[in-house]
């Protein structure tokens, strides 16, 4: 019973994310925010290749430090969302983003990719 009262929740409020996603709404509830939803789904997924120091891939979205590099991620936030959606990335585990960390990103990207 309480596996199901969990999951009609987390059902739930992933609804309510993917609205403000889609940036429909009009007020009432939050953005995704660049630190708080978009660099904790880059930290488990992206940052172990592309952090600053590793020669091998194009641009890192993490300095050295481990502290994100909003300018790199803006720049190449809509090459990274179809890098996802179209299993390239991250590489060697092509689909191993969940569908809602995806569109944490691409809603992001879609809303202008605000550091916040
Ligand atoms: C295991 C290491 C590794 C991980 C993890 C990884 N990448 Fe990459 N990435 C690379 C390498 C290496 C390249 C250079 C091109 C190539 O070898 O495919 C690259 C290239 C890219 C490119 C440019 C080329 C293209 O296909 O568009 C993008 C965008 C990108 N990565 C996004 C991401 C994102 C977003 C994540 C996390 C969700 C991620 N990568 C995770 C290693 C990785």
């Amino acid at each position: 019973m309480k596996t199901i009262v969990a999951l009609g929740l987390a059902l739930a409020l992933t609804g309510c994310w993917q609205m403000q996603a889609q940036g429909g709404g009009g007020g009432g509830g939050k953005a995704v925010a660049f630190q708080a939803d978009v660099v904790p789904v880059l930290k488990a997924h992206c940052a172990a290749c592309h952090t600053e120091g590793n020669p091998t891939v194009p641009f890192f979205m993490f300095n050295a430090d481990g502290s994100a590099n909003y300018a790199n991620v803006q720049e190449h936030g809509t090459q990274m969302v179809d890098a996802v959606t179209a299993g390239r990335m991250p590489k060697g585990q092509p689909g191993s983003v969940a569908k809602a960390d995806l569109a944490k990103l691409s809603g992001w990207v879609a809303a202008g990719s605000k550091d916040d």
